[in-house]
């Protein structure tokens, strides 16, 4: 990469991996969700983002390159983690939180990148071709605003009030074998708090005062 194209043409090959590949996740990921309105969110995303893999082609036309797409190594590590969501829990509000934490992460990454490219286009003075991607943009940052809008409003407490039911369940573990010594230590630990105060001892050799009046 020596020039501004070069730079562009990379991180479209980049980014049209990227959106393909976040598609094929969505499909998946649309499966393995419990809410509905989850489900909707990412079905919709996905339709816009087949749209976006169109608007990129035009953004190849306008460069006056054949649509490539060269691996994204970071999507590829942000659907793995996704799937590795999915392998490690069950179908449920837990598994729908942590799945929209990824798909923004998703969204984030495509917003940076769509971002760079928009002003450099503009810098090129190829505002056609930054129009289109700015329409993209929008759409990835709605998207991201959607997810965040859900999540506080349904996943996420619904997740706080799991936890609290579980923590009411849970039998106290006090009784069993809490360590008896340490109670007592701690206790007796605070009442000679007094002790540890000798700190000012430290500060007072620092006071070389002498030596910024002798700068001055
Ligand atoms: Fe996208
Ligand atoms: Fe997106």
């Amino acid at each position: 990469m020596k020039t501004m194209n070069e730079l562009m043409l990379h991180f479209m090959q980049d980014i049209l991996y990227a959106e393909k590949a976040s598609l094929r996740e969505m499909a998946k990921t649309a499966k393995a969700v419990e809410s509905p309105e989850l489900k909707d969110l990412i079905l919709r995303h996905r339709d816009q983002s087949q749209q976006q893999v169109s608007r990129l082609e035009r953004v190849f036309d306008i460069l006056g390159k054949r649509p490539r797409a060269k691996v994204c190594a970071a999507m590829n590590g942000l659907t793995e983690e996704m799937e590795e969501v999915v392998d490690e829990s069950d179908r449920g509000p837990v598994r729908d939180a942590a799945l929209i934490a990824g798909l923004q992460a998703v969204e984030h990454y495509e917003i940076a990148r769509y971002g760079a490219m928009i002003a450099w286009a503009k810098q090129a003075d190829l505002s056609n071709a930054a129009d289109l991607l700015q329409e993209t943009l929008d759409e990835e940052k709605e998207a991201d605003r959607l997810y965040s809008e859900l999540a506080e409003r349904s996943l996420n407490p619904e997740v706080a009030a799991i936890d609290e039911s579980e923590a009411e369940e849970e039998p106290e573990p006090e009784p069993a074998q809490p360590a008896p010594r340490k109670r007592p230590a701690s206790r007796k630990a605070k009442e000679p708090e007094p002790a540890p105060a000798p700190a000012p001892a430290k500060r007072a050799p620092k006071a070389a005062a002498p030596k910024r009046a002798a700068r001055k």
